[in-house]
């Protein structure tokens, strides 16, 4: 036994073997590291390689690291640490590796780790010994807080404008079916008629909500960390206010252990993204349901759907299915680093590092997945017939019967409840809706019952009748989406 579980182990090892050293030698790079080589006297494992480098991801952050290094080095110069004339090579140097980038021209290399080393390595190449200075007062430690805070703030804004479309392509479809009678569902039953207009607002208020989360978590995160440097600040004399108003920051961080070593903003970036993801997960789950055949409350565009290879009458909401399906993925981009956080002591640790990928696709998942989520909500036809049909369903209009007891005969709420009940249960019996039932079938259940009674039995009278502030009535759903497109207008 033990033999058999020898040889697999040997196979395996075989399968893995570029990934296994082998023993006594040591597996070398051409040359030691450019940055750090003077304490160093043997090179990098090639493993160490593989577990450590960073660049084939944070090369996203490119844009914002050289953005940040023209600030430091400007600030350096204006503050005479140092020289004019290598501030003037620094930026052109920074400039031609920015241009190199945009038209793909660069090679990313491996040995260098990240993309801060990447960069500073090229400008030394380009530029020659004034590259050693950029790095005066500073840290990668600081620098990546930095160019990091820069990305998510970015992203943000994006974040933002999509969800402006997505609120704005609501508002045009609750304006166009405004009074568009819609069975409202509790427990996915039919509950109480309410119409398309204000189920569409429904959305735009949790957009809305996160349109204000981003805004809040952006404020929040929007401080500089550079010139924090590795963690206590530098004996340099710095101007910190210089380089957080280039950046566009509030103001620069109060203090340098947390600056470099706290996620909290990447944390409060994915859970508000998660909080987002759940409520475009509700909209897509909606649309799968209004749009199956046993609903049929509306169709989706071609556009966003797909065909079945076997079955051809189908027409399947893949995209509806793929925005539910993108919640579980972002949140669990959140759990994943709150776990990678939650048990590093200060300052930096190498653990930190694991928080850009997951950022990176929480936040591309959910650009893709509400932009997708817009062009369907654009594109999709509410069916007015159905949904009104399907507002008849299940004695939609019982509480308007129990109210009317209430308003019109005084009755305390319970007993007209109760009513109601006996009311509901003959309809049942003998399959007919709440209005189709005659006057004398429900004066037998209670004699005070007139001929009033009929006209709140309607779903359209049902909704109307429902003019309390955020109700339903289509006089509320009016004031609330001019009032949605002034806050957009804003
Ligand atoms: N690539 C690193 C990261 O993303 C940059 C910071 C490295 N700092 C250090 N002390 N090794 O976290």
């Amino acid at each position: 036994h033990l033999r058999t579980i020898k040889m697999k182990y040997k196979e395996r090892r075989s399968e893995f073997s570029s990934y296994i050293p082998p023993k006594g030698k040591l597996m070398t790079q051409e040359k030691s590291n450019l940055m750090w080589g003077g304490r160093f006297a043997a090179a990098q494992d090639d493993l160490m390689e593989e577990i450590n480098a960073s660049i084939d991801f944070d090369k996203r952050l490119a844009e914002q690291d050289i953005l940040a290094s023209k600030v430091h080095a400007k600030m350096l110069s204006q503050q005479n640490i140092i020289s004019k004339a290598d501030y003037k090579s620094i930026v052109t140097g920074l400039e031609q590796i920015e241009s190199q980038i945009k038209n793909n021209k660069f090679v990313f290399d491996r040995a260098l780790e990240d993309i801060h080393m990447n960069v500073e390595a090229r400008l030394n190449d380009i530029i020659g010994a004034p590259a050693g200075r950029l790095h005066t007062a500073r840290s990668r430690n600081d620098q990546v807080a930095t160019d990091f805070r820069l990305w998510v703030r970015d992203q943000i804004d994006l974040q933002q404008q999509l969800l402006k479309s997505l609120i704005e392509a609501l508002l045009n479809q609750a304006e166009l079916g405004i009074d568009w009678v819609m069975p409202g569902f509790t427990h996915l039953q039919i509950a109480q008629p309410v119409t398309w207009g204000h189920h569409m607002m429904a959305y735009v208020e949790m957009f809305g909500r996160d349109l204000s989360r981003f805004t809040d978590a952006r404020d929040r995160m929007n401080e500089c960390p550079l010139g924090s440097a590795a963690l206590a600040g530098t004996s340099f004399p710095i101007n910190r206010e210089t380089t957080s108003s280039a950046l566009n920051f509030k103001a620069p961080s109060a203090n340098s252990l947390d600056a470099v070593s706290d996620r909290d903003f990447a944390l409060e970036f994915l859970s508000v993204s998660s909080i987002c993801a759940m409520h475009l997960s509700r909209l897509a789950e909606e649309l799968v349901i209004w749009s199956s055949a046993q609903f049929k409350l509306i169709s989706l565009s071609d556009r966003f759907s797909t065909g079945s290879s076997i079955m051809p009458q189908k027409k399947n909401p893949d995209a509806a299915e793929l925005i539910r399906a993108k919640v579980g993925r972002i949140f669990g981009a959140n759990v994943a680093l709150m776990m990678v956080m939650k048990g590093l002591p200060l300052a930096y640790s190498k653990d930190m590092q694991e928080d850009k990928q997951q950022v990176f696709d929480a936040a591309d998942n959910l650009v893709i997945a509400t932009a997708a989520m817009t062009g369907m909500i654009n594109d999709l036809r509410a069916n007015r017939e159905n949904m009104e049909a399907a507002a008849h369903f299940g004695f939609s209009t019982a509480t308007d019967l129990a109210d009317w007891l209430v308003q019109k005969l005084n009755l305390p709420f319970r007993e007209a409840h109760h009513i109601t009940g006996q009311i509901v249960l003959i309809a049942e019996d003998r399959k007919c809706d709440l209005s189709d039932l005659g006057l004398d079938a429900m004066k037998k259940v209670d004699d005070r019952i007139n001929d009033d009674i009929f006209s709140v039995l309607s779903v359209q009278n049902s909704v109307s009748s429902r003019s309390s502030y955020g109700g339903t009535a289509p006089s509320q759903v009016r004031k609330q989406i001019n009032r949605w497109r002034e806050i957009l207008k804003s």
